[in-house]
């Protein structure tokens, strides 16, 4: 029996759409394997009732088929589903490092990315990388279409999440397909600075690269109030604000001495807007890890 911790991810950060991502620290999901004749599955804790326990629909059926590793798979959610804080891909990175180890595969943590990228595919419909490379690898991490690159920092972070659902198919179908090179030269100018950023750990840097004027736009509309709680953050404090992943969650970087004010600016900020949230005060951290 393997058991394991795969952390919640934050993935675009902005101006990284579909290619940037980083670890938190916390929520958190448990994963729980042994070997078994078929896979089976079974799912506790939070926004449990929204998963299927069916191993055809389930991210981490998926990642036993694609290791060739039937078990019992138990999921115990930190992470809720459809928050925007990568839970498919913790669940995804979570199974395919624990089978890994179950079955003796002798799999490296970058040899695992595009497996667990099968798991995501069951969810969104697409095998996109950006949650599950910093769920397994840790750190920032530069999903490229040829090269995975995971860079350790020491960044600040708030996670503020609503209690509403966004789905993820929902929030890839208001993405605009085209945009004009004055938007092109703008994410350049930004994914680089935020790059730059977490490479000198530099909460400013991050904050600043974080500005998007493409797809975050869009997606805010789908955030009962985005635009309050993105003001709120930055009146607090942060160096900037944007959509975590495909939402609802936002995501601010700042400074550690202002990370409690900016959580509790945000939460009020969507009470201001009759929803219920709550904030992770996190930081960037570490992959997937065995108890
Ligand atoms: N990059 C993806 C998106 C992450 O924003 O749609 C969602 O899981």
């Amino acid at each position: 029996m393997i058991t394991v911790r795969a952390p919640a991810t934050s993935a675009n950060l902005g101006s990284g759409f579909d290619v940037f991502g980083v670890a938190l620290d916390r929520p958190a999901d448990v994963v729980r394997v042994e070997k078994a004749d078929r896979t089976t599955i079974d799912v506790t804790g939070y926004g449990a009732e929204y998963i299927p326990e069916d191993p055809a629909g389930n991210t981490v059926g998926a990642v036993a088929d694609a290791l060739d590793a039937p078990a019992h798979i138990h999921i115990d959610k930190g992470v809720r589903p459809s928050s925007g804080l990568g839970s498919s891909a913790a669940s995804a990175a979570a199974a395919a490092v624990a089978l890994n180890e179950l079955y003796d595969r002798g799999l490296s943590r970058k040899e695992l990315v595009p497996i667990a990228g099968e798991g995501e595919a069951v969810v969104s419909g697409e095998a996109h990388v950006d949650n599950v490379a910093p769920a397994l690898l840790g750190g920032f991490t530069i999903a490229a279409d040829t090269e995975v690159t995971a860079v350790d920092a020491d960044v600040p972070l708030v996670a503020c999440l609503p209690e509403i659902a966004v789905s993820t198919r929902d929030a890839r179908q208001v993405v605009p397909e085209r945009t004009s090179m004055e938007d092109v030269v703008h994410t350049i100018g930004r994914a680089a600075t935020l790059t730059a950023g977490m490479c000198w750990s530099d909460p400013r840097l991050v904050g600043e690269g974080m500005h998007d004027t493409v797809v975050t736009p869009a997606r805010a509309d789908l955030i009962t109030g985005y635009e309050l709680v993105r003001e709120a953050a930055l009146d607090a404090g942060a160096t900037g604000v944007t959509v975590s992943g495909a939402g609802p969650a936002i995501l601010a970087a700042c400074d550690a001495e202002d990370r409690k004010r900016i959580a509790a600016a945000m939460v009020r900020a969507f009470a201001d807007a009759d929803v219920q949230a709550r904030a992770y005060q996190t930081e960037i951290g570490r992959g997937v890890t065995l108890y």
